[in-house]
């Protein structure tokens, strides 16, 4: 397999659930109510605030050429309006370190973690959120902005609104539609706001526009009717999309807002995107209100459908919509595997049809870096090309760690190396 030309490589992590130490945000005190099923918590994660410096030498040494990693609001800001020198400067020694590597950073703003006093204020449901959040935002882009070109303001704002505000399966457990309409409100004028910021900031920096990338990754997938000719299903299917992402992406990136984005104070229309962010995972099997998976295919560990096909449609359908002229960054990418018996396929499967297809992709921010904490399934649910031993927190490359690294490399998979990794790694239903 020859890897796309051009085509940039690297891991995507969030500070919530690799950084550990961190007792003031919503998932701490999720963990500390005995919430995660697994009763583990992101305060021991990976340690990495403290092991950064090790983590980003094995990345340097695994070739990495792109990361993105997020920061967490509440050890920046410790309460509303208290900032913390002391984080922004490790912060900034991290980004400057990785920097100094080789690697390319892309800073995430908010990636599902809130500090406690702005949880406990409603969160993202509060009237004052989109000012809360740019007062912090600011802050970092002031500190920060000089050393990172490329930025998610916010991540996945629909899983976030979802799984806390809908279905109440994580903190704030809210179920309540209310909550949802005006948590995705209010991060659509937040994202929009911060477009406009960074932009501002930079340039007053010295930066030519095209010198920064703004955008937001957004959970992505394809909803099918389980019975394409049975018109419920293709209904339902239509419905769940729309709520789920459609609308929101469309706010986001035009600020067209309609049900169930209502439209904020300052959101105007016009366009709020550097490159078009996907973070995808599989295809959802429509039959019903609620999303199903298909039996007769393959899946990972969490019954996840295996559709690679799946991100090619949607970049192609976002590409359309949004401009061919715009870069696809796969800012999210990978599968639940937790004995690495078939990530290596997995990467492989991915990566060739993004080489086959002319989309332009052209960044693949692979889902994660390490083993980390899996927000409600704690750390029993891996993810990472590296293994972490949580208890003695050692860190060991997988065999799809390695063949990553190989693909870098290479820029593709030679036949060697296909009989070594590729081969012997097959999916299970
Ligand atoms: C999230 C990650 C998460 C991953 C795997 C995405 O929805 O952004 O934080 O770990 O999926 O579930």
């Amino acid at each position: 397999m020859k890897l796309k030309k051009g085509l940039l490589l690297g891991t995507a992590t969030a500070a919530t659930q690799i950084e550990g130490g961190d007792e003031n945000n919503n998932w701490a005190r999720f963990a500390r109510e005995g919430k995660v099923d697994d009763g583990t918590s992101p305060v021991r994660a990976n340690d990495h605030y403290n092991r950064w410096r090790e983590d980003i030498d094995l990345m340097a040494e695994m070739g990495m050429q792109i990361y993105r990693f997020g920061i967490e609001w509440s050890r920046i800001e410790t309460s509303r309006g208290v900032f913390s020198e002391a984080a922004l400067a490790h912060y900034r020694e991290e980004i400057e370190y990785m920097r100094s590597k080789g690697i390319r950073p892309m800073l995430t703003l908010h990636h599902f973690g809130n500090p406690l006093w702005f949880e406990d204020m409603g969160g993202w449901t509060c009237s004052e959120a989109v000012d809360i959040f740019m007062n912090y935002a600011e802050r970092v882009i002031d500190y920060l902005g000089d050393i990172v070109d490329d930025y998610i303001t916010i991540n996945e704002p629909n899983v976030y609104c979802l799984n806390g505000l809908f279905y109440g399966i994580w903190p704030p457990e809210r179920k309540s539609i209310t909550a949802y309409v005006k948590a995705f409100s209010n991060m659509t004028a937040a994202h929009i706001s911060a477009y406009r910021m960074i932009h501002a900031k930079r340039k007053e920096m010295g930066r030519a526009p095209d010198e920064t990338l703004v955008g937001f990754a957004n959970h992505l997938r394809v909803f099918e009717p389980k019975n394409k000719r049975n018109l419920w299903h293709r209904f339902c299917a239509f419905i769940t999309s729309y709520m789920f992402q459609d609308a929101i992406t469309r706010a986001m990136m035009s600020g067209k807002c309609f049900f169930p984005v209502l439209r904020r104070k300052g959101v105007k229309k016009g366009r709020y995107y550097d490159f078009i962010g996907i973070n995808y995972y599989t295809r959802s099997t429509v039959s019903g209100i609620s999303d199903g998976t298909r039996e007769d295919c393959f899946h990972n560990d969490l019954g996840w459908e295996i559709y690679h096909e799946g991100l090619i449609r949607l970049a192609n359908t976002l590409s359309d919509k949004y401009g061919r002229e715009y870069p696809v960054f796969v800012t999210e990418n990978g599968t639940c595997d937790n004995t690495d018996s078939f990530r290596s396929r997995f990467i492989y499967d991915q990566l060739k049809l993004i080489s086959e297809t002319d989309n332009r992709i052209e960044r693949y921010y692979h889902w994660s870096f390490m083993d980390n904490f899996e927000w409600r399934e704690g750390e029993s649910a891996r993810f990472g090309i590296v293994h972490c031993d949580y208890q003695t927190q050692k860190r060991t490359v997988k065999d799809s760690g390695k063949l990553y690294s190989h693909i870098i490399a290479n820029c593709g998979v030679t036949d060697e190396a296909y009989e070594k990794y590729v081969a012997g790694s097959s999916y299970h239903s």
